[in-house]
């Protein structure tokens, strides 16, 4: 019930615009957010990279109403693909195509999303696609076999196990060696299109899971589940899995101690790090994945 609540507040506008301009609304976000600049983020890529772990750098953002605001957005990728380049990052981005205009333009979207790859392959970097609601699944999919055809290796895109279409997607994206992030979505979906028990989620990601690092594609393992976490290891322990076929994907400011020892284990770790002044819709998905967030923030806000 608490993450329907939460879900329902990521889309509340007049809390959205109240939050993102109170200093206490920004206090709170930076455990999951890792600032409002461009510089802010590239600091804390580097740091993450020190302790071995590589990055993906996302501008938050999303549902553009504009061609104006679509291309603004982009202007930040084109700003991060650089400097991730000029000062040799262990990084790449993510972006959210309902923020290139998908929303009202799908053309633009893929105008837009086509020079960001484009740029990343000149600049020997990788572009993922993020996944939003299932009524962009079907086009985010296609959109990224068309420009993987034009650039193979330099994009990939994000399938949720909550949906039961993923199965096939999996197939169909590996069998032309297109790179997946696999996680169990954070959007509100109907029992028609994703399986509504938690269960029935964690089953299909660990399915899919070893069918991914079974597929011959470098692929992405984003949970925080440990014991999903500890199936792999096992897989690769036991010599099923090559250490190197894979990465582990986590969030920003989501169990560290975690992504430090994976790291040390000599996995290759991943973290997903959000910035900008845009926070709120992603912040509030990650108290709908973890309500008891929203008493530990609280806590750290009274602290000092
Ligand atoms: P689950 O929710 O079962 O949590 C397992 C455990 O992890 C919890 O018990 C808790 O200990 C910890 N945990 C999980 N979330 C936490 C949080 N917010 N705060 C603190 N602890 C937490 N979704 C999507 O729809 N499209 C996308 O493109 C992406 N992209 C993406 C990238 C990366 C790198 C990650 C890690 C995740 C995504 N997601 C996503 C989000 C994903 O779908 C999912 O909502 C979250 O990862 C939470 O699910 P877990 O797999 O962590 O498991």
């Amino acid at each position: 019930m608490l993450r329907s609540f939460f879900i329902a507040m990521s889309r509340n506008k007049g809390f959205r615009q109240f939050s993102e301009r109170s200093a206490v609304g920004r206090k709170l976000s930076s455990r999951f957010v890792a600032g409002m600049t461009v510089e802010e983020v590239l600091a804390a890529a580097e740091a993450v990279n020190r302790e071995g772990i590589a990055a993906t750098l996302d501008s938050l953002g999303e549902s553009v109403t504009s061609a104006a605001q679509a291309r603004a957005s982009a202007a930040i990728y084109t700003q991060l693909i650089e400097a991730i380049r000029a000062r040799g990052l262990n990084a790449n981005v993510s972006v959210k195509l309902s923020q290139m205009g998908m929303e009202f333009d799908p053309a633009l979207a893929e105008e837009i999303v086509a020079g960001m790859v484009a740029q990343a392959d000149a600049a020997g970097s990788f572009v993922r696609i993020d996944m939003e609601g299932s009524e962009y699944t079907e086009a985010t999919v296609a959109m990224t076999e068309r420009l993987a055809a034009h650039w193979p290796g330099r994009v990939g895109t994000v399938l949720q196990a909550y949906l039961y279409r993923t199965a096939e997607d999996v197939a169909r994206l590996t069998g032309q060696g297109i790179r997946i992030r696999l996680c169990k979505g954070a959007y509100k979906e109907s029992a028609e299109v994703a399986f509504p028990l938690k269960a029935d989620v964690d089953k299909n990601y660990v399915e899919l899971m070893l069918r991914l690092a079974g597929s011959g594609v470098f692929c992405g393992m984003a949970t925080h589940d440990e014991a999903i976490i500890d199936r792999m290891r096992a897989e690769v322990v036991a010599g099923r899995v090559a250490r190197d076929a894979f990465e582990f994907q986590m969030l920003y400011g989501v169990r560290r101690d975690l992504q430090r020892k994976l790291a040390a284990e000599g996995y290759g770790v991943r973290v997903y790090i959000p910035f900008g002044t845009e926070w709120y819709p992603y912040f509030m998905r990650r108290l709908a994945e973890r309500p008891a967030n929203v008493l530990f923030l609280a806590k750290n806000l009274f602290k000092n």
